[in-house]
């Protein structure tokens, strides 16, 4: 069976009545009749996860061809299960430079304060990680593409380099979703991904998970979560499942429409570079064709020399792209990045003549987007 139907069809069999969802059973407490099975197989307790937690993990397992699955309260919750439930005081842990910001300060504070070392590597150092690799390191955290600079990472390259020196790894695929890449299948040996963007899609919810086919993984990362309390509500589990079930199609769509945008500002004139791993012009799209399906909705452009008033004004001409953070959602979203491109070690763009922009191209009709487009470059051009 293919992709989308095996995201529909990991439903289960409920006996009491037909109905083709799960219900949300809202609960904290759950009334057991004996004492054996008070303290018997899980779930005895709302924390635990109930009939739409063992749905949604099902139908994440099948997403990301994956064994096990721990579901998180939201995204970053999930990056930071994944990378701490594996490493311990004294250990070392190498991170992409371009991981979602959020995430390398969870290693850069949580992990230092935890006695754990941490050393970024460029993104684009493919089997040349081997030279970073440290008596005491542990881990490597991949993100591909990464985030806001859309660098792809030569994954299996440094897969080998980890499984010849005994070392783990662990992937953030909120991009590639699952359906766009399968980390897993590459050889990674844990997988995570922000449900909060594409598989709930409307961006009304927050959620995460953390995937592994290792029974001796997923144990440690079942007892972290346990530890430190982790769960996800039953509405946003409810609410993530339902997007899975709609994710093939919408995909497609966020896809074909960010081509087009992307294809029509790589004509601009404002427009210096387009940062879309799809696109020949992209320093990494072999590797990208090599190891993903397709594309989504995300992608960033460097504009030409401007001022920030110029920026402002473009920035405020645009009436359908909304400016505000995350993606993912139906809807179309723009937000300049250099605030937060400034943490970054080795920023191959560095030089770049003008502001880099990330766009979500969302479901709207990819005209009218591009109408906005242009009348907001009319205005970012006319400005004095
Ligand atoms: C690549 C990536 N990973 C993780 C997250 C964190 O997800 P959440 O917002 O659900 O915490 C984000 C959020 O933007 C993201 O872009």
């Amino acid at each position: 069976m293919k992709d989308e139907t095996r995201l529909i069809h990991t439903r289960k069999d409920r006996l009491s009545r037909k109905i083709v969802n799960p219900p949300i059973e809202r609960a904290s407490t759950v009334l057991l009749p004996t004492r054996d099975a008070l303290y018997g197989e899980l779930p005895t307790y709302g924390r635990m996860g109930l009939t739409v937690h063992r749905e949604l993990e099902a139908a994440l397992r099948t997403l990301e061809n994956a064994a096990h699955c721990r579901l998180t309260t939201n995204g970053l919750q999930a990056c930071a299960l994944a990378i701490a439930s594996l490493v311990e005081s004294g250990d070392h842990v190498l991170i992409s430079d371009s991981l979602y910001g959020p995430t390398s300060r969870f290693c850069t504070r949580r992990l230092k304060a935890m006695g754990v070392n941490v050393t970024r590597f460029d993104p684009t150092v493919g089997a040349g990680i081997a030279d970073l690799v440290q008596d005491n390191t542990k881990a490597i955290y991949l993100e591909s593409p990464g985030s806001l600079t859309f660098d792809i990472m030569d994954t299996p390259a440094i897969v080998r380099v980890a499984k010849n020196r005994g070392l783990l790894t662990v992937f953030d695929n909120t991009w590639g979703v699952g359906l766009l890449h399968r980390p897993l299948d590459l050889g990674v040996d844990v997988v995570l991904q922000a449900l909060t963007k594409y598989p709930v899609g409307h961006a009304d919810a927050l959620g995460g998970a953390v995937l592994t086919n290792s029974d001796r993984l997923a144990n440690k990362i079942n007892m972290c979560a346990e530890d430190w309390g982790i769960s996800l509500s039953p509405d946003d589990a409810y609410t993530a499942l339902r997007g899975l079930r709609t994710l093939p199609a919408r995909l497609k769509q966020h896809e074909e429409s960010a081509y087009t945008v992307a294809r029509w500002l790589a004509d601009r004139p404002e427009v210096a570079t387009i940062l879309h791993p799809g696109l020949e012009s992209h320093p990494e799209h072999d590797l990208w064709k090599r190891d993903f399906k397709g594309a989504n909705g995300l992608f960033g452009i460097i504009l030409n020399e401007t001022t920030i008033e110029h920026l402002d004004a473009f920035l405020e001409a645009l009436k359908l792209f909304g400016m505000g953070f995350s993606w993912g959602g139906y809807e179309s979203l723009l937000i300049p990045c250099c605030d937060q491109l400034d943490r970054l070690e080795t920023d191959r763009i560095h030089n770049r003549p003008g502001p880099l922009l990330r766009l979500h191209i969302g479901l709207e009709n990819v005209d009218d987007l591009i109408s906005d487009l242009a009348g907001a470059f009319e205005v970012l051009s006319s400005h004095p």
